[in-house]
């Protein structure tokens, strides 16, 4: 079913350059009913902006969420958040779909992103993962030989993370429907970065010599960490989650080499997995501009791309068939209004009007970001205000 006769509200959105293909930037063809989780208006010519950008078909607002938008950056969600540690949180179904929420209700966002964290499967299989509050995941007995595979068993959603498929059915009953949920797992590099060092590292020294030093040791561990994030992602869009992102946040540590021979085969059976589902794929790593086309061959659909890539380059490493999202530097929202519009335009603008566009920052929201700035960025990417 090939939408006819749209038209564009938008002065940024450019429909009019969209190719009505009843497909998807993958080359899965569309099909009415053909997503699971799917409401009703999930058929082509009616999808929510989000999946419309996704797809690069025709929609009549640019469609924009931010990365970490649920969480520290908002009063409500401090005021509701408590002591403890994440993997507390969000073992209360409640408590995760109201964090969620807030930013949807705040600022108008196009999509909500699940409020949970990357490292939930392996800790979830009872690898021995904790998050320290102002450092982030810190593992007990790092991942180090052969033996270790063994503390990485199946995820079992159902029994292991019972809380995340609450969660999501909670927040997809009260989301408007043209706003989707996207459901999210780290990527297999970016979480093993994390179960082999330990802890955050700035040089991933540890990872890149297991890697290099037992390749086949490295690629067996990114074996099962793949299979955890596509069945934690299966799981979750089973729910009602509409979108997924792989978060392979730290790949940009790599070389185009390294990562096409170590890393890409196993974030590809990670698309691969999930293809069947039907539902659009992001692809996201910061630093990853050397990357963006390996990135986009490991079967994504859109590609993330942070602020050190212009979109427009971006768009030719990845190619035409593919959307991109991005790509404002968060760091921007701390500077005057004045600016920050300026940039924002100059994203709208690098991206020229393609179809195939989800307006995000570069990477998460920073901590200190004033809310109110991000509710006038949303305003102005929707062109409801001037800048
Ligand atoms: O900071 C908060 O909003 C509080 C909750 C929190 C999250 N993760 C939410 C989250 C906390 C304390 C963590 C722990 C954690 N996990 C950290 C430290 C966070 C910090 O800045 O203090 C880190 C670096 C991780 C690992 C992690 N989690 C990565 C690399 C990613 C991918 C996104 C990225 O930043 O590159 C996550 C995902 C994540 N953590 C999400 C949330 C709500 C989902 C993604 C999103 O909201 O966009």
């Amino acid at each position: 079913m090939v939408r006819s006769g749209a038209s564009c509200a938008s002065a940024h959105c450019g429909c009019g350059l969209a190719a009505a293909t009843p497909r998807a930037p993958s080359g899965r063809p569309i099909v009415e009913g053909a997503i699971p989780g799917a409401k009703m208006n999930d058929v082509p010519g009616r999808l929510p902006p989000f999946l419309a950008a996704c797809r690069g078909e025709p929609h009549d607002r640019v469609p924009v969420w931010f990365m970490r938008q649920a969480g520290r950056s908002l009063p409500e969600y401090r005021a509701v958040r408590g002591e403890g540690s994440i993997l507390d949180a969000i073992q209360q179904p409640e408590l995760a779909a109201e964090i969620t929420l807030q930013p949807v209700r705040r600022y108008g966002v196009d999509a909500a992103i699940l409020y949970s964290d990357i490292v939930v499967p392996a800790f979830a299989v009872g690898f021995g993962v904790d998050v320290a509050p102002g450092t982030g995941p810190v593992i007990e007995r790092p991942f180090s030989s052969r033996a270790d595979l063994d503390r990485l068993r199946p995820l079992e959603p159902d029994v292991d993370t019972p809380y995340v498929l609450d969660t999501v059915a909670k927040v997809v009953a009260e989301l408007p429907d043209d706003v989707p949920l996207i459901g999210f797992a780290g990527a297999p590099f970016t979480v093993a970065s994390y179960l082999v060092e330990g802890q955050p590292s700035r040089t991933y020294a540890k990872t890149k010599a297991l890697m290099l030093g037992d390749p086949v040791l490295f690629g067996d561990l990114l074996d099962r960490l793949a299979a955890l994030a596509a069945d934690s992602i299966a799981s979750q869009v089973s729910a009602g989650a509409r979108a997924f992102q792989l978060f392979d946040s730290w790949a940009g540590a790599l070389s185009p080499a390294q990562y096409e021979r170590h890393v890409l085969p196993h974030s590809r059976t990670v698309f691969s997995r999930l293809a069947e589902l039907g539902v659009p794929g992001i692809h996201f790593g910061v630093n990853t501009g050397e990357l963006l086309g390996l990135m986009g061959a490991a079967g994504a659909d859109v590609v993330g791309v942070d602020w050190r890539t212009p979109l427009s380059v971006a768009r030719q490493r990845v190619g035409d068939g593919k959307a991109l999202q991005g790509n404002l530097d968060p760091a921007v929202c701390l500077g005057p209004w004045s600016a920050v519009a300026e940039e924002v335009q100059a994203v709208l603008d690098d991206n020229g009007g393609h179809p195939g566009h989800v307006f995000n920052l570069g990477h998460g929201v920073l901590p200190e970001t004033d809310p109110a700035v991000l509710e006038r960025v949303v305003a102005l990417v929707h062109g409801d205000i001037d800048g």
